[in-house]
């Protein structure tokens, strides 16, 4: 039986992809979830593993040095699969200090306890072990050239506080490999959609919003492109990089989903149309009126798009889900799930959003 230690799966890639594993592997696998829970952690979304499958708990930050030591010592950790991080680029233009200290400080922790637990003493590794660093393709900055895609040997150009915390970690993970021949792997993947994403970021903000009738913020001229892949599909390509990729190696991730984020919002205004019944008190609210231009966000990169021919060709990753069911299982799924979209909005979220959209 192997064991996970999985980081940050309390958030949303995170707990999607504990879902994704045990719903594959079932018994057959331990998964031990190490999360702080910050405001980006809901243990709501994981309600229950802990009665149908090997599944344990632990809150604990990535960046505490002892604790995550621990971890490793009192557990025969088979793989790491690193998802904890401040994710959202917004807020790292406010504040991206944290997003240092837990980006680039929590991956070096996470980095040096698995190489001190997995190290032989000759300096090789014990057999089978992997550390999938999870990353984005906000590393390597923005594509002018509309015929043009990030791949693999693109040169890293970050431009955010964010995505330049998650560069330097991605690098220290080649450091490891390249230094120790430590038993590392990186995927880059596009934007992520789905259940469990937290309100804000574009797609459960846009749906929470035009239930509730509030407006509905477009960032500049609307046009900036994101490469949209279904959080499912994402799962499944760490799945296969976890079992088959080539350590040291780096794979992207994406379904050449490329969208303007002004188009991403008809759609999900077009899909609430179509599915909300015509007695639900939400339905009246969902109007076009509410798209409201607003100040761009700072340093604003303009267009994602990856090349994923690499994972394809060698593992046979291939994206299931086309955007048109994504978003439609995606709106579903927010719409059944008032209560969690309640709780994770209440308190501190209310405050970020006054704050974040104040003036624009
Ligand atoms: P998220 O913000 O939803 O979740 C992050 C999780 O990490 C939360 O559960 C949070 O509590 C936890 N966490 C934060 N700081 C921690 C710390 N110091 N110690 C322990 N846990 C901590 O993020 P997400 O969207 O699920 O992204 C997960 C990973 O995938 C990130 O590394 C992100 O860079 C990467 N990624 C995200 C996307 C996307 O579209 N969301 C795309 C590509 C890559
Ligand atoms: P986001 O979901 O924050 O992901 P990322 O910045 O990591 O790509 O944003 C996706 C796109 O949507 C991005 O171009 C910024 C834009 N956006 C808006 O126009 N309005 C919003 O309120 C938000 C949150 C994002």
């Amino acid at each position: 039986m192997k064991t996970y230690l999985v980081t940050g799966g309390a958030g949303f890639i995170g707990s999607n992809f504990i879902h994704y594993m045990f719903g594959k592997y079932g018994k057959d696998i331990r998964i031990i979830n190490v999360d702080a829970l910050t405001y980006a952690g809901n243990l709501e979304n994981l309600e229950g593993l802990d009665k149908e499958y090997d599944y344990i708990f632990i809150k604990a930050d990535i960046r505490d040095k002892k604790r995550i030591s621990k971890i490793f010592e009192e557990n025969d950790i088979d793989f790491v699969v690193n998802f904890a991080a401040e994710s959202h680029v917004d807020r790292s233009i406010e504040n991206p200090e944290i997003f240092v200290e837990t980006n680039v400080l929590g991956t070096l922790i996470m980095l040096n306890s698995a190489k001190a637990a997995w190290e032989n003493e000759d300096g090789s590794f014990k057999e089978g072990k992997r550390f999938l660093h999870v990353s984005t393709d906000e590393v390597y900055g923005s594509l002018s050239d509309p015929e043009d895609y990030f791949y693999e040997d693109t040169p890293y150009d970050p431009h955010s506080p964010y995505s330049a915390s998650k560069a330097s970690s991605d690098f220290l993970v080649k450091a490891y490999v390249d230094t120790y021949h430590f038993p590392g792997v990186i995927t880059n993947c596009s934007n992520n959609y789905g259940p469990f994403q937290f309100p804000e970021k574009l797609i459960p903000l846009i749906i929470n919003n035009a239930l509730h009738g509030k407006n509905l913020p477009v960032y500049g001229d609307g046009k900036n492109v994101r490469d949209w892949l279904y959080v499912d599909d994402h799962c499944k390509g760490i799945d296969m990089v976890l079992s088959n990729g080539r350590i040291g190696e780096k794979y992207n991730i994406g379904g050449h989903n490329e969208k303007q984020n002004i188009e991403i919002i008809h759609i999900i205004l077009d899909t609430l149309r179509e599915i909300l019944p015509d007695d639900d008190p939400r339905k009246k609210n969902v109007s076009d009126d509410l798209i409201t231009f607003v100040t761009d966000r700072k340093g604003h990169d303009r267009r994602y798009a990856i090349a994923p021919d690499k994972i394809r060709k060698e593992l046979s990753w291939e994206p299931e889900t086309a955007f048109k069911d994504g978003i439609k299982k995606t709106v579903k799924w927010y719409l059944s799930h008032e209560e969690w979209m309640a709780h994770v909005t209440s308190g501190d979220y209310q405050s970020y959003y006054e704050k974040m959209y104040e003036g624009r």
